[in-house]
């Protein structure tokens, strides 16, 4: 039975429906991101999960019972979940320490149990230091550490992080993105994480349910969603990558502008007269054959960019068709116009239908 489950939820403000008809189960144990653009619903779903809004229709359960319909929303305090706020307010006025072991008092934690576990948890995220501190007098990371820690500490059945890390330099982030990850292989809390960041949805998640436009595009391994994605959308919003028509015949792919044919994957629609393909810059290759990539035909280059680690062409093939964006490693120098072989390996590649 799954943990957490949520049923075709649909919320309205007005006639505008900013959660669409989404359902999405969790297991016990599994920590699920919602990723998407800003204002795509993520804060609004971990709001109706939390029972912080009602529903406008759908059900939300846990451990199969209902907990939230248009009908009826349990009060967030009797839902076992603890949830960090897009804002992550902690009380300015109590310390560090305080902050963390308040939700321990409100459960009526012995004392001595209390402060054990407040100080395993400072020392989990690095702030056993800082604990007689108050929040005035930390960073943004630092609090955020502290939200973190106090959701924590008193072992939810569902933890609802939003936007955790929002606060956070890139290096930094990455490593708390790291250390949520750790403490919840440690842990195992059920979990539902929200960010727009997919790098650190790609870190943390055991899987990613992709939102756009309050509808659920695609739910799946960080894996699959880079490597199999299902629309245009993910394939995006997932790394960077080539959106090509084309048609896929008996297994065999081909794209408009481009003479070879690639083997469709397995598991990917096999019969398509008109396909959109994704493919990723990296999965292409300019100038000579590569092992394993198929010879494509003709491009020439319209433009470059060096980034140090690798080369961003654009290329034109030649028969016409769309640009295709190649990363391409620093030995590759090719100059504006010139023309090269390009191939392609079929790895790379994703029909959307
Ligand atoms: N109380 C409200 N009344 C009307 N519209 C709202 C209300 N709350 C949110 N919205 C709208 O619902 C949509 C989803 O908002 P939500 O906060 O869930 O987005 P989000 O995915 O969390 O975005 P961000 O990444 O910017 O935090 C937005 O278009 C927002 O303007
Ligand atoms: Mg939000």
């Amino acid at each position: 039975m799954s943990k957490l489950a949520l049923k075709n939820i649909r919320k309205n403000y007005g006639p505008v429906a900013v959660v669409d008809d989404l359902s999405l189960d969790l297991h016990q144990g599994e920590l699920v991101t919602l990723l998407g653009p800003s204002g795509c619903g993520k804060t609004t779903t971990l709001r109706m999960i939390a029972g912080f809004i009602e529903l406008t229709a759908g059900t939300i359960e846990v451990d199969g019972q209902p907990i939230s319909s248009a009908q009826r929303t349990v009060a967030p305090e009797h839902r076992g979940m603890s949830m960090i706020f897009q804002s992550y307010a902690i009380w300015p006025n109590m310390t560090v320490a305080e902050n963390v072991g308040f939700g321990l008092n409100v459960r009526r934690t012995p004392a001595k149990e209390a402060q054990q576990r407040v100080h395993e948890m400072l020392e989990l995220v690095h702030l056993a230091p800082l604990a007689q501190r108050y929040p005035a007098e930390l960073s943004g990371g630092q609090q955020q550490r502290v939200a973190l820690a106090r959701a924590m500490v008193v072992r939810p059945e569902v933890l609802l992080l939003d936007e955790p890390l929002s606060n956070l330099d890139a290096n930094l982030r990455e490593e708390m993105a790291q250390e949520i990850r750790r403490l919840h292989d440690e842990f195992k809390f059920t979990t539902v994480y929200v960010t727009h960041d997919q790098s650190e949805a790609m870190t943390i998640s055991d899987r990613i349910a992709v939102l756009n436009l309050g509808r659920l595009e695609q739910v799946d391994t960080p894996w699959k969603l880079y490597n199999q994605p299902r629309t245009p959308f993910v394939a995006g919003f997932i790394g960077q990558t080539n959106l090509v028509g084309g048609s896929v015949r008996a297994g065999r792919i081909t794209l408009n502008g481009l003479n070879g044919e690639l083997a469709a994957q397995p598991g990917m629609p096999q019969e398509l007269a008109s396909a959109r393909l994704s493919i990723r810059p990296q999965s292409l290759y300019l100038g000579p054959a590569v092992a394993g990539a198929v010879a494509m035909g003709w491009v020439s280059v319209v433009s470059r960019t060096y980034l140090g680690e690798h080369w961003n062409y654009l290329v034109r093939p030649r028969s016409g068709g769309e640009l295709l964006k190649v990363h391409a490693p620093p030995s590759c120098l090719l100059e504006v116009g010139q023309e090269c072989a390009l191939a392609i390996d079929p790895g790379g590649v994703a029909v959307l239908g």
